[in-house]
């Protein structure tokens, strides 16, 4: 059973390996048992009274909570604000009740004094360890009630020395993993960018002494693409406490009588052997639970952007011959990127005028829709909905449907403005104009790209008390218009974009087929990129384009180093490939081919982090169905003549003899047994080697042995 309610009022919630426990104390508080490894007994959890002895410890810091809530005597980060219509700011709840539905937990607190409720959801995903946690807060009474935080979840670890695993970025410089010891107050992790952003992700991940394959990693990730913030307050009192939602900062939400407000989800994760098995039940969780079908159980075809080969540059001729070179080397969708419509002839014009641009295309995209229909290939185009341009004909329209105040300048950035989607009009001009695009054009894939925060944070729409909701209404108009639109277009997909990763989430992913994770394509740069974006996103969702070397001023690095780079994720083309050589071609459509062959164990199978370049010396991954394997293993540099290397590939069968396939050389044969625990040894020898290796499966050692 995946949630008990013992007799002894405690909460018992399991799932595969993990439990999750909290009880409801003798004054009706809820209390914070347990987060860990499987405990089935929900008898072997005490329901201690607690008892405020009064002295220089006030209780509720002491003791870990479930649902903490500013006011009385507590002086930590609460995970609940609240303001009621007489000035009193404090949430005095009591347990009133709950029910239990399958897999699935309502526990309801309710003011002791004011007609204000509190629903604690819990979600119990038993096969994919995770539990999620939501909040509904409910004015059942009359008078209006002021909430100023509310978070998604709580939840605490005991002890201290919990090292924090998030990654800090910034555009161009996506997922740079780090790690921090927390050693005393709070650390918090927010976006007031009015998106997720590059700066922190909506997650966390915890552990003592946790590796790739040992140790119990806690973790966390909010579905939720706003202004976030999580806070892990390192208390006193030997616990961590994680509160994890959306940002207060900036935040107020006033709910009249009868009215609810439903927070974001918070999907908690607990492995008892380190960050490899983390990342692949996320992989799993979103594939079963997050992803929109029927693309989650689908491959991702192999696509050409056209962004770095000609940039806003787009024409009929150019993009004709670019459609013949991609179809030469077996692309399978043709993606149009920015500067096809509007007067878009650089990023100073035309966003928010979604109309073929007539310089262009005088003949409309019907020529490169019949040509890529020819080759039987699908077309796509770039967008990016929520913004528009200082010069454009909508803003001339419309100046009053953007972000701002009356009586000050609006920010530029990137010489766009960005919509007020908490009104009507604006949602429903995106959604017209969208919807007419793609009924009009045979397009079969929309990039999603948002590449400015909001500022001046006001609306025309709205009376001014209104202002501080503006983040939370940006954010649920953005998911009410991508899920219009694909419902009005099933058949379309939809990639999330935000100046590269600025938006991957999982609550983006409930909406989008994959992200971009990062606009820097240098290969190696990628390759600390994608390690950081591989912990708790799923690789099926990796975009990763193959671009020209030395692009944007980066170094120069072989094709096979690039190809292999990208084809650890959904792999891409991004070269401008009329100026590329035959042997670039020839080479581009051998691997386009190897990849189809080997996709479905990279985007489908278990991801396994082997070795990384700055601690290793080589960055090496693997991907395995159980069956098979193929590896990939990075140098940057030969280092002190170093140029052997054995790495240590997981999840083969010991017994299996698998034949060791490595790109045209002989093949040679090795049990599971002598990869796992001897190794295998590569040799990469000069500046920018790399290489690919198969494992298949031959027979089993007592098979041979016959
Ligand atoms: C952003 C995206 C890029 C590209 C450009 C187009 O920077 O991240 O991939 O689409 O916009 O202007």
């Amino acid at each position: 059973m995946a949630i008990i309610h013992g007799d002894n009022h405690v909460f018992l919630l399991t799932t595969r390996s993990c439990s999750y426990s909290f009880s409801v104390d003798q004054e009706g508080l809820l209390r914070h048992l347990y987060w860990g490894a499987r405990i089935d007994s929900v008898d072997d959890f005490k329901n201690e009274p607690y008892v405020w002895e009064q002295g220089f410890h006030p209780i509720q810091d002491v003791k870990r909570e479930e649902c903490s809530s500013f006011g009385t005597m507590r002086f930590k980060e609460t995970s609940f604000k609240v303001a009621f219509a007489d000035g009193v700011r404090d949430f005095r709840y009591r347990y009133a009740g709950h029910t239990i539905d399958k897999n699935e937990l309502t526990v309801v607190l309710e003011d002791l004094v004011y007609p204000l409720q509190m629903c604690l959801h819990y979600k119990v995903y038993e096969d994919v360890d995770i539990i999620e946690k939501r909040r509904t807060v409910k004015n059942i009474g009359s008078e209006m009630v002021t909430m100023e935080r509310l978070h998604s979840g709580e939840c605490s670890l005991p002890g201290a020395g919990w090292t924090l695993k998030n990654f800090n970025g910034m555009w161009n410089a996506d997922f740079d993993a780090y790690e921090q010891t927390i050693a005393g107050g709070k650390t918090v992790l927010e976006s007031l960018r009015g998106a997720t952003g590059h700066v922190a992700n909506p997650s966390f991940v915890l552990y003592q002494n946790a590796g790739e394959t040992y140790g119990e990693v806690y973790y966390g990730a909010l579905a939720w693409s706003g202004n976030f913030k999580i806070v892990l307050e390192q208390t006193p009192y030997e616990y961590l406490n994680i509160l994890a939602g959306m940002s207060d900062t900036d935040f107020e939400w006033r709910l009249a009588g009868g009215e609810a407000l439903e927070t974001p989800a918070l999907y908690l994760g607990y492995s008892p052997d380190g960050l490899d098995r983390m990342s692949n039940a996320m992989g799993e969780f979103s594939r079963q639970y997050v992803m929109p079908k029927p693309l989650a159980d689908q491959p991702l075809s192999v696509l050409y952007n056209s962004w770095e080969a000609t940039y806003f540059d787009v024409n009929e001729q150019a993009q004709l011959e670019l459609i013949d070179k991609a179809a030469q080397i077996g692309v399978e969708l043709f993606v149009m990127d920015d500067g096809w419509f509007g007067e878009r002839s650089d990023d100073h014009a035309g966003l928010g005028d979604w109309q073929v641009n007539a310089v262009k295309f005088p003949n409309g995209l019907a020529p490169l829709t019949r040509k890529l229909k020819s080759y039987g290939m699908r077309f796509g185009l770039w967008i990016e909905p929520e913004m528009v341009n200082r010069d454009s004909a909508l803003y001339r329209a419309h100046p009053d449907w953007v972000y701002h105040y009356p009586n000050r300048p609006v920010m530029e950035g990137r010489y766009q403005y960005m919509l007020d989607l908490t009104r009507q009009d604006v949602r429903d001009y995106i959604i017209g104009e969208i919807d007419r695009l793609l009924a009009e054009h045979e397009i079969a894939y929309i990039k999603w790209d948002m590449n400015r925060g909001i500022s001046e944070v006001a609306s025309a729409n709205l009376d001014p008390s209104e202002f501080k909701t503006i983040w939370y209404q940006h954010t649920k108009g953005f998911y009410h218009i991508i899920q219009s639109l694909r419902t009005l277009h099933p058949e379309v997909e939809w990639e999330a974009c935000a100046s590269g990763g600025g938006r991957v989430d999982y609550g983006a992913m409930h909406y989008f087929d994959e992200f971009w994770p990062s606009d820097n394509t240098d290969p190696l740069d990628r390759l600390s990129i994608q390690e950081g974006y591989s912990y708790l996103y799923p690789i099926k969702y990796m975009r990763a384009w193959v671009t020209d070397s030395g692009n944007n001023g980066k170094r120069t690095m072989p094709l096979l180093f690039r190809l292999h780079s990208s084809m650890c994720g959904a792999l891409g083309i991004g070269m401008n490939l009329n100026e590329c050589t035959v042997e670039d071609m020839e080479l581009l459509a051998t691997y386009v081919k190897i990849y189809k062959d080997i996709r479905p164990i990279i985007q489908f199978g278990r991801l396994h982090r082997l070795a990384s370049l700055p601690v290793d010396g080589l960055q090496a991954v693997q991907y395995e169905n159980g069956e098979e394997s193929v590896l990939f293993a990075f140098l940057d540099h030969p280092s002190r003549w170093r140029t052997t290397f054995s790495i240590r590939p997981r999840g083969l069968n010991p017994k299996t003899i698998y034949q060791v396939d490595r790109e045209g050389q002989q093949q040679q044969h090795y049990s599971g047994a002598f990869l796992m625990n001897h190794g295998l040894d590569l040799s990469l020898n000069h500046d920018y080697a790399s290489c690919m290796v198969r494992l298949l499966p031959e027979r089993s050692r007592g098979e041979g042995n016959k």
